[in-house]
């Protein structure tokens, strides 16, 4: 009986402990590639953030060597953005568009596409939208972002091999 009792008392415990203990299972997200990628794109964020100290809320462009599209902006929001935004948001890590030995390099053709993205979403969102005469009269408009489109995928709209709004290649 006694036996029994402590069994009981010993799995309510173990349960209640379960229960307590922030769920490793719950916080991973539903793409199994995401969780690897976040724990790289943690380790480059905090080398770039060590090699700041100091200067986190200087202008970027007097921290980093080469900054066209975030002057003005504090130095610890370029690496925000980089690590929670667009690399999140087209589910790649920071060699996708670095050279991760010298964070200035624009040498990868996906870091001149992100600066063209950059300026077509400031298109859409300043010139298209914000002329939209059915939004005319309404206090807020509709912003695109990165995700808008990406949605975690560096090649969006390609289902099945699919082009970006059109037939099936082959
Ligand atoms: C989608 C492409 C892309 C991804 C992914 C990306 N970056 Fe960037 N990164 C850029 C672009 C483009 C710039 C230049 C921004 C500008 O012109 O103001 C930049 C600038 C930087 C700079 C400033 C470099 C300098 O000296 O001027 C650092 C540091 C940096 N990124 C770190 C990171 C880190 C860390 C990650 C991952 C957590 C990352 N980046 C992911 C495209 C990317
Ligand atoms: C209107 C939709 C749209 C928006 C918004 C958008 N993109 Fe893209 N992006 C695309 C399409 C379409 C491609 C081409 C994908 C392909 O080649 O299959 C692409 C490709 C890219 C690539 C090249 C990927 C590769 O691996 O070749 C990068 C880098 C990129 N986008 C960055 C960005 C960033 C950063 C933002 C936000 C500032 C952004 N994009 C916003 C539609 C969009």
């Amino acid at each position: 009986m006694k036996k029994w009792i402590t069994a009981v008392f010993a799995l309510t415990a173990i349960v209640s402990l379960v229960a307590l203990t922030p769920s490793t299972i719950s916080t991973k997200s539903a793409d199994p590639r995401e969780d690897s990628l976040a724990a790289d794109r943690a380790k480059y964020a905090k080398e770039v953030r060590a090699a700041i100290a100091g200067k986190e809320k200087t202008n970027a462009e007097e921290v980093f060597k080469n900054i066209k599209i975030f002057k003005g902006r504090p130095a610890e929001q370029v690496i925000g953005i980089m690590e929670n935004g667009w690399s999140k948001a087209l589910g790649v890590s920071c060699n996708h568009c670095h050279d991760v030995k010298d964070w200035s390099l624009d040498t990868k053709g996906d870091h001149a596409i992100a600066r063209d993205m950059v300026a077509m979403v400031g298109k859409v969102n300043d010139d298209l939208i914000a002329t939209m005469p059915s939004y005319a009269t309404k206090e807020r408009k509709p912003r695109i972002g990165c995700t808008t489109c990406h949605r975690g995928e560096s090649h969006p709209g390609r289902p099945n091999g699919a082009r970006p709004g059109g037939p099936p290649r082959n």
